[in-house]
């Protein structure tokens, strides 16, 4: 039966990492996954995860499973770091919160919970998104429609189309947003923007789901959280899924949460139970040792206040290779306008090169870039940059 299989071809993004791994050029460049780099091209341990593993390390007593829906103490906290913790919607104990293997598990127990629940099966991603969104939701039986968010000729939103897309999708269906940081392509919602996409979302009837995986690397925690907070207060039914790869640099601990905001309280214990029932049938239980570093780090004053640093020199890091970028760009004699790369948000950049521009510069100057054109920009550093830059002002 095996030998009906085909060959999948390699993941767009976690593939691109296999190739470079076996790249034996010493001046390779990654720029392909979201993942973090200092200047000195590392991805570091935080500070903070790692005075928070020592004292999980001495205070550790059990490696007993935790409880279907996670840490409790982990999912409090993430609330409030999401939501904001004077949110009514959290005094209301409106929320259901479960502790999930990464972001991209919690958007799949959303799918599971949502399939089983209530049968919807439509879900509409923005054009473009992240490359999993789809196959998540397809691989879990959903549909898959898509709505304008990038416009190529001005490298902004496509705000018009955008809306009045949402305008006219179906009550009952769901749509994603990214609550800050678009992957891929950097273009986030202004304050305007979000309180009428609530409203539209509101009056149609439709189900939101946030993906909120890089708070904080926008423009800080709480201005990041400005969009979801704007739906979860005008939207009675919102859920949100949240990763802690990107800003507690938990990438390998698969550390995330559910975040489902109900109506009644009475309906919230209701979800609760039916995100158990998913998880339990998945993988039955999370890994503690992420979300234990997590609380551990927001639940004390002193390391909470040092993590916030280190998540905002990551930010302020960002913005100033996104600058570097720009004016390497025509230091090297390029004329065609690149400063949208200054306006976007977060790690990535949607750079406008195209699938044959990003296969040249991996042929033939081993820079791995997403075949969408999407760049990391924390996998800039000022020493990398003269040579990137002179490989790009050759491709154009
Ligand atoms: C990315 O978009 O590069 C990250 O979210 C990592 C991943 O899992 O794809």
């Amino acid at each position: 039966m095996l030998e009906r299989f085909k060959m999948a071809p390699p993941d767009p993004i976690l593939g691109l990492t296999e190739a470079f791994l076996k790249d034996s050029n010493p001046e390779k460049i990654n720029l392909g996954v979201g993942v973090y780099k200092d200047n000195s091209n590392k991805t570091p341990i935080f500070n903070t995860v790692k005075k928070a593993e020592k004292i999980l390390l001495e205070k550790e007593q059990t490696k007993s499973y935790l409880p279907i829906s996670g840490s409790p103490e982990f999912c409090e906290q993430v609330q409030n770091l999401v939501l904001g913790k004077d949110n009514p919607c959290v005094l209301d104990k409106r929320v259901a919160t479960v502790q999930t293997v990464g972001g991209t598990s919690a958007l799949r127990v959303f799918a599971d919970l949502i399939k089983t629940n209530i049968g919807s099966k439509k879900i509409w991603i923005s054009n473009p998104t992240w490359e999993n969104h789809a196959k998540i939701f397809q691989l879990a039986g959903f549909e898959i429609e898509t709505y304008p968010y990038y416009n190529a000729e001005t490298h902004d939103l496509d705000w018009d189309k955008m809306l009045s897309t949402l305008e006219a999708i179906p009550e009952g269906d769901i749509v994603l947003l990214h609550g800050c940081c678009h992957n891929p392509t950097g273009i986030d919602l202004n304050e305007e923007q979000w309180n009428t996409v609530a409203n539209v979302i509101k009056t149609r009837g439709i189900l939101p789901l946030i993906d909120f995986a890089y708070q904080g690397l926008g423009d800080g925690l709480e201005e990041d959280a400005k969009g979801v907070r704007i739906i979860v207060n005008n939207v009675p039914e919102v859920f949100i899924c949240s990763s802690f790869s990107k800003n507690f640099g938990l990438y390998n601990e698969r550390c995330g949460a559910l975040i489902g905001v109900c109506g009644t309280s009475e309906t919230c214990q209701k979800v609760l139970s039916q995100m158990k029932v998913v998880i339990r049938t998945n993988y039955s239980n999370p890994p503690a040792h992420g979300a234990y570093i997590v609380h551990t780090i927001l639940n004390s004053e002193e390391l909470r206040k040092e993590w916030e640093k280190e998540v905002q020199e990551m930010c302020t890091r960002i913005k100033s290779m996104r600058k570097l970028f720009v004016e390497k760009l025509k230091e090297k004699g390029v004329t065609q306008d690149f400063s949208f790369i200054e306006k976007q948000k977060g790690m990535f950049s949607f750079s406008g090169l195209t699938k044959d521009q990003v296969l040249r510069l991996r042929e033939e100057f081993s820079i791995y870039i997403v075949n969408s054109g999407r760049i990391n920009v924390a996998g800039i550093t000022t020493n990398n940059i003269d040579r990137l830059t002179d490989a790009i002002s050759k491709v154009l």
